[in-house]
Parts: C-alpha cells; structure tokens; sequence
C-alpha cells in the first residue's frame, strides 16, 4: 500500500501564525462499513451520502513554536474547554504525526462546534475529524503553495480516515466510496472518492429525516464494534455480501430503479444490527421506537405507493431517505406521525450536501 505520497517531500520556510476554519459534513452510509484491520484499513467497500445541515465547523489557529516531542494543543468545544475529548485528538495526532511533521513545530488552539444537538446520538467523529483533517491540509498548502487541489482533498481523506474510517467519505460529496472495489474506479483502502459514475437525476438532492429516537451516549463505541468483527462467525460473508452490494448499489445509483435502492439500503442497515445482535457480547441498538417507526414507514410506502425508505447507523436513530420529489408529503407525514416517536419529537431534516466548506 503506497503512503509515501502523503509524507511531505520538503520542509519548507515557517509561518509565525495562521488559522484556518472549515466546515465538513455528516455521511450516511448506503452500504456499510463495520470492520477493519490495523492501520484503519476496512474490511469491505462502503458508499454513502455526504449530508448538508449536519456538520462540524472548526478552527485552528497556528502559531509557531519549538519543535515539541508530541502534538501540542487546546481543545475548545462550544466555546468550552474540553479535556475529555483530547485523548482522542492527541491519538489522531499520534497517527498523522509522520504524514503532518509540521505540526510539531505548532501550538494548536482548536475551536469546534457542530450544527446538531450535542449528544444527539449523531456520530460526530465523520464530521469532526474530516474538519480538522481539512484545517491540517491549508497549513499544508500555507507551507507548500505548490500542493494542487486534488492532492490536498485526496490527502484531507486519507488523514480523516486515520481518525474515523467513515470520516474519509465526509471530504466530498454528494456520493463518496471508500475500499477498494474493482467495479469502482480510483477506489482505494487508503482514502474515499466522489463515486466518478453518472447519477441518476433521481438522486439529486435525496432528501435524509433523522429521527432522534435515543440520543443517549453510544452503547457501543465504533472501535468496539469494528473489533467484534475479528472472530464473528459471519464476518467473511459480510464482507464479501457488502462489497457484491456496492457493485449493484452502483448501477442502482446510475439506472435510478428506486425498488431496488430501497431494498438494498433497508437490507445494508438490518445487516449491519444483525452483525451486532450475533457477535459476542451481542448488542440491540434498536430501540422499540426504531421499529414503530420502520413499520410505520413500510405503512405510508404502501398506501401511499411512496419511495420513502429507512438506514440505521450503529444506534437507535432512524435515517429516513426520501426523493427530493417527495419532500413535502413526507415531511408532512414525519411531522405528524414519526416525531411522536422521537425523543421530544427532535428530529432534523437534512439532504445531500457537497463536502468540506470554507469556513
Ligand atoms: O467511522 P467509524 O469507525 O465511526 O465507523 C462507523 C461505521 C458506521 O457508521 C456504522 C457505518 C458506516 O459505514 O458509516
């Protein structure tokens, strides 16, 4: 596997002080990462939709400083001071440290807040670390303006993924893949790509309801659950079903039958809940309210002959994935139904977005 593209080849003149501020998005998978080896590489392909409302925006202000031994900063969330969240920070600066040397010569002051409610249940590590992975690659390109555009988005994936494998896909948008899968060209392990096929007009601007049914904190962190998969007794089929899925999920995507994009994305997310109601220990991540609302969905899909569909991540949150054609009837329909079975009727009402922002 070739990294050495992403090892800076000079060490250029340094800058006293800088900041930079970027705003990155949430992504819902369609097909499903859940498992991977060491270092964060996934065990299957994944595509997913790259959100608009729900994101991250982040500043980092730079000023120089001797060369310290390890990644040197503050870390603000909300405009509060966060200790509990640098462990992670300082990791992810552990793992980019030979991809990003420049850091070390820095004092980091991160500013960070996220456009959905904190602990809503919505994972903010997709969007929290391909922001600061974006703040890293200006100061990259502030110390080397020669680095072009594509690199610096190609790099911006490879060091998010490092933090958070799903955080690779929230650098572009609207469809990115991540995993290397033969029917997806420029596909790689080591960063997400804009999937580089025709979409079908029916997929623009597809609309995505979160239905906030628990926003209790997660009952099983991503890093437990990607190391369930080591001895599951199912995970070499998975993976092998995953990646025949995103093969059909492409065509699906450029032919727009949308039958076939319900079946297949309702199936990814059971199979992901699957995956963790039969490892060991086993988890329920559902909660009753998750399935109130799948079958009042498969209720309205019926009656009113609607392309209205669900996706689950590794929680109890409903993603509900609808025709932008379809938007105000459905809207009207989660208004009036779904959001009784939400936590305080909170639910946020996203689409497809485009990726990283300039703050
Ligand atoms: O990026 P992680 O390590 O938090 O894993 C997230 C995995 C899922 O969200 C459950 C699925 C996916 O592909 O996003």
């Amino acid at each position: 596997m070739n990294t050495a593209e992403f090892i800076p080849k000079i060490r250029s003149e340094k800058i006293e002080e800088i900041g930079f501020t970027w705003q990155t998005p949430s992504n819902i998978a369609l097909v499903k990462y859940w498992g991977k080896s060491d270092p964060q590489l996934p065990k299957n392909a994944s595509i997913s939709f790259t959100l608009n409302n729900c994101h991250t925006i982040t500043t980092i202000d730079f000023s120089i400083q001797e060369s310290a031994p390890c990644a040197d900063f503050d870390l603000f969330f909300e405009g509060k001071e966060k200790e509990e969240f640098k462990p992670k920070i300082a990791g992810f600066f552990k793992r980019v440290e030979v991809y990003c040397p420049y850091i070390l010569d820095y004092k980091m002051v991160i500013n960070s807040e996220n456009s959905f409610p904190h602990s809503s249940g919505i994972a903010s590590s997709a969007s929290g670390l391909s922001a600061i992975a974006m703040c890293l690659m200006r100061l990259e390109q502030a110390l080397n303006p020669r680095l072009t555009e594509v690199y610096i988005i190609k790099k911006a994936s490879f060091l998010a993924r490092l933090g958070s494998g799903s955080a690779s896909r929230s650098i572009e948008g609207p469809l990115v893949v991540w995993g290397k899968h033969p029917k997806i060209a420029g596909s790689s392990d080591l960063f997400g790509v804009q999937f580089p096929y025709k979409v079908h007009p029916v997929f623009q601007n597809y609309q995505d309801a979160i239905l906030l049914v628990d926003k209790g904190e997660k009952q099983v962190s991503s890093t437990l659950g990607h190391n369930l998969m080591h001895k599951h007794p199912f995970a070499e089929n998975r993976f092998k079903q995953a990646n025949e899925n995103l093969s059909k999920m492409s065509e699906i995507l450029q032919n727009g039958h949308l039958e076939e994009f319900i079946g297949l994305v309702e199936s990814e997310a059971l199979t992901l809940h699957a995956m963790m109601l039969t490892s060991a220990p086993y988890f329920i991540l559902m909660k009753p309210n998750t399935l109130e609302i799948i079958h009042k969905i498969w209720e309205f899909r019926a009656a009113e002959n609607s392309n209205i569909c669900f996706t689950l991540d590794a929680g109890a949150n409903v993603h509900v994935l609808y025709p932008f054609s379809e938007k105000e009837k459905v809207n009207r329909f989660i208004e009036s139904e779904l959001a009784n079975y939400c936590q305080k009727k909170q639910y946020i009402l996203d689409a497809v977005g485009f990726g990283a922002k300039k703050g």
